[in-house]
């Protein structure tokens, strides 16, 4: 019995133990661009391609030498880090940086307001905060306006205007009830509708996060449902039914009851309540399983939210910063946002940095006032973010170009696999350096420890467990779609790389194929 900590694992040890069940707790020591090291038992360095690439925050791999320079550099020169409610020239640099980008790719010219944050799902939750103070605030312009037009009603009525008999049968009371009566009714539907909490939307197999707001609109129900009565709910979309959003829109309709005067004759008439606060949505699904966004989606996103005027937020936090080719993945299927998010490889490997933009004709400057961050914007962050969108743009956009090409070769390797293994490979698929391979189940294998690991949902982790033992190769599935693995290199991958990731994955197919569970699962 001791009360002592030293030795023992506080840090989420339960999730340790659950990766080392799969053999991929290994603890690297150091890194650069693909490479992770980690030393064995006898102190040697063995290097591991990574290929999880910081979940997508590495697109110029890991401890990019420029990058480093630069923050040795920062650190060097005393640069002020934590200055809040100070000018912040970097901030408004990247700021600036990010919508000339953005103009140069979508060929639009409005400006995008910036609001900092720290992490990828802060940055949601700041541009759905940003919305739903917007919603509120066209609500009260709504309410005012509904309010001057009841007492309108009620001045005209008084001067000896009609009601239209037909007002008191929509709002549910009769004309002995008078004007008076009217408006009673006509305040207490609207109240109701008022009082109702505002809705998201999103497609099905969307991830934006694990904050309280955020999980709210990632489908996973694992990570959503337990905490479902901390916020704002969700209706998911599916992605493969052309219908189905403007469906979903359909049925959550819901409208506020306005007194018209008009011609001496007082009129009820209906009008959109603006319930929905934003569609949220990945133009590639990362978490969701590497599945790319299709232009007919889009459009229709595009307009049934511009019908109903509910914003259109594009999480780019994992697509964005060059991994599909483009800045923007959304820039390629033509995908408009009133909101862009950003994250993860804004900070260059190295920064934790956020980002949401918000175009000017939805801006709330109010917004300023009511929401900040200790860390947002900070002195450092700021300048290591604009050094990586440097390193983007260089050589007339040379980095989008690797992107796209390696992301071609590496995907062209996939596919090559897939043909020779239809039995094991479901899909393959992605854009520029995210890309995905999909196995079949293997729940039909004669294969008993093949069998019993799909069984269980981990027949991804168990081939991310291979790979990594077998072949120093670094890779996992995502939580939401457990047979796909998920490959986000850097812009650095080179063929040599390029061709183990191909001997690998053909030998572990060829094992899968063969039913040979004894080499694939590890005791
Ligand atoms: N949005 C997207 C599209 C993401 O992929 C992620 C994280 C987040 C938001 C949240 O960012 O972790 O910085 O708070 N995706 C990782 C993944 C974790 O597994 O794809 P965060």
């Amino acid at each position: 019995g001791t009360t002592g900590t030293t030795g023992i694992k506080l840090a989420e040890p339960h999730l340790e133990d659950v990766l080392s069940s799969a053999g991929i707790n290994v603890e690297y020591t150091r890194a650069e661009r693909n490479t992770l090291y980690y030393r064995d038992q006898d102190g040697q360095e063995v290097p591991v391609l990574d290929l999880v690439g910081g979940f997508g925050s590495l697109i110029l791999g890991h401890n990019d030498p420029e990058i480093v320079a630069h923050a040795r550099e920062l650190l060097a020169a005393g640069t002020p880090i934590h200055a809040q409610f100070s000018p912040h020239p970097h901030a408004n640099r990247v700021a600036a940086e990010l919508n000339r980008v953005i103009h140069r790719e979508t060929g639009d010219t409005e400006p995008y307001f910036a609001v900092f944050a720290n992490s990828g799902a802060e940055a949601v939750e700041a541009a759905v905060k940003h919305a739903e103070l917007d919603r509120g605030l066209r609500l009260a312009a709504l309410a005012e306006e509904l309010a001057a037009h009841r007492d309108s009603a009620r001045e005209a009525v008084a001067a000896g205007a009609r009601v239209e008999a037909a007002a008191f049968e929509s709002a549910g009371t009769a004309p002995e009830d008078g004007i008076e009566g009217l408006i009673e009714a006509v305040e207490r539907s609207n109240d109701r509708q008022l009082a109702r909490p505002p809705l998201f939307l999103a497609p099905e197999g969307a991830f934006h996060g694990k904050l309280m707001g955020s999980v709210q609109l990632t489908h996973n129900e694992a990570f959503r449902l337990p905490f479902s009565a901390l916020a704002a709910q969700t209706r998911f979309i599916p992605v493969d039914q052309p219908d189905a959003l403007a469906k979903t829109v359909r049925e959550e309709r819901a409208v506020i009851l306005d007194l018209v005067t008009e011609d001496g004759t007082v009129r009820l008439t209906e009008r959109p309540f603006p319930l929905f606060c934003a569609f949220v949505l990945e133009p590639i699904q990362g978490e969701g399983g590497i599945k790319v966004i299709g232009e007919e989606f889009a459009r229709e996103v595009q307009r049934v939210c511009q019908e109903i005027d509910c914003p259109v937020v594009v999480d780019e936090i994992q697509s964005g910063m060059g991994r599909s080719g483009a800045f923007l993945a959304s820039s390629l299927i033509g995908l408009r946002a009133d909101y862009y998010t950003l994250a993860k490889s804004l900070g260059g490997g190295v920064a934790k940095t956020s980002v949401a933009l918000i175009r000017q004709d939805r801006y709330r400057k109010e917004f300023e006032l009511v929401h900040s961050s200790t860390f947002a914007k900070d002195g450092f962050s700021s300048q290591i973010a604009l050094k990586t969108l440097q390193l983007l743009e260089a050589d007339d956009g040379r980095a989008y170009r690797l992107a796209r090409e390696k992301g071609e070769k590496l995907l062209s390797v996939l596919e090559l696999i897939r043909a020779d293994f239809p039995e094991v490979v479901k899909d393959v698929r992605g854009r520029g350096l995210m890309l995905g391979i999909e196995f079949h189940d293997q729940a039909g294998t004669a294969s008993p420890e093949i069998r019993a690991v799909a069984e269980a949902g981990f027949l991804g982790y168990v081939i991310s467990g291979h790979l990594l033992n077998e072949h120093r190769i670094r890779v996992f599935p995502t939580g939401s779609s457990v047979n796909t693995l998920r490959m986000e290199p850097s812009i650095h991958l080179d063929d040599e790389e390029i061709e183990r990731i191909r001997r690998a994955l053909r030998a572990v197919c060829e094992i899968i194929r063969d039913q040979d569970g004894g080499r694939l699962v590890h005791a």
